[in-house]
């Protein structure tokens, strides 16, 4: 089959590392439906003959204007799409699009007309302000794991950094490998330019943030990586769950035992 991804494998592992991590995302039961979104940032990985491409689609709108996403390229999961089916056939439930140069509107140039997660204006506007760090992150989840959504349902823990301080002292690999903790965006319509915004400030102080009672969204500089620190998040909920179901509340690492790790593991906060 004609597909951008043929004879570029470069571009064809950034791709298939997406449908391998939609794959995990639909076993672990986070991706309901077509519950979840994946973009990454390809233009590393996009040559003359790409950029040469025609549009196979109308121009739509972003909904914000990114300038520092003029000329950019995006694998995105598609609108609608399933995880478990993207996992098979990626560029059948994904598309690849570039951002025109207004910086406000974007159009797909592959394989299919398939158009992007209703979550693009988040995805993108954090693609923007990565780039205007000169971060080396590329990848965005967004995701819907049980346990942590079910966490983000108790006031309690949408204090600030009381989410991250329990997640992060039920096993020493939590912290070591989500080093900036969970942030908190209080709920938001799922796809507005709020929930951007918000997302947004929240990814300032954390590379995982919980949007309230909907799911998570990390960054990372690929999409395994952004899946991982879900993952060790959430596998310290399921910890502390267990803990719980056994009838007592778990006591969690010491102060002294995190401070210990976080200076061997040489941790920023
Ligand atoms: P999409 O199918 O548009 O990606 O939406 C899924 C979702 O999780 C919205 O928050
Ligand atoms: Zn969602």
């Amino acid at each position: 089959m004609n597909s951008i991804l043929n004879n570029r494998p470069a571009l064809a592992r950034e791709v298939n590392k997406v449908a391998e991590v939609a794959g995990y995302l639909w076993e672990k039961g986070w991706a309901e439906r077509n519950g979840g979104n994946i973009t990454v940032n390809i233009t590393e990985y996009v040559d003359d003959e790409i950029r040469a491409l025609p549009a196979i689609s109308e121009v739509y709108q972003i909904g914000a204007t990114l300038p520092y996403l003029k000329g950019c390229y995006f694998y995105c999961k598609g609108t609608n799409m399933r995880m478990r089916d993207l996992a098979r056939w990626p560029m059948e439930n994904g598309s690849i699009i570039r951002i025109l140069d207004d910086c406000a509107s974007y159009v797909i140039i592959a394989d299919n007309p398939v158009k992007p997660t209703s979550e693009l204006p988040s995805h993108l506007s954090v693609h923007n302000d990565l780039l205007s760090k000169g971060s080396p992150y590329r990848a965005s989840v967004h995701t819907h794991p049980i346990e942590l959504v079910a966490m983000s349902h108790n006031p309690k823990y949408l204090e600030k950094d009381v989410a991250t301080k329990l997640l992060w002292s039920m096993i020493p690999e939590t912290k070591a490998f989500c080093p900036r903790g969970l942030g908190i965006v209080p709920y938001t319509l799922p796809g507005s330019v709020e929930l951007a915004d918000a997302t947004i400030r929240e990814l300032e102080d954390y590379d995982v943030v919980m949007w309230e009672k909907h799911g998570v969204f990390a960054v990372d500089v690929d999409v395994m990586q952004a899946f991982d620190q879900i993952d060790v998040l959430n596998k310290s909920a399921l910890i502390y769950i267990a803990a719980k179901n056994m009838g007592f509340e778990p006591e969690g690492m010491s102060d002294e035992q995190m401070k210990e790790m976080s200076v061997v593991f040489n941790l920023p906060k």
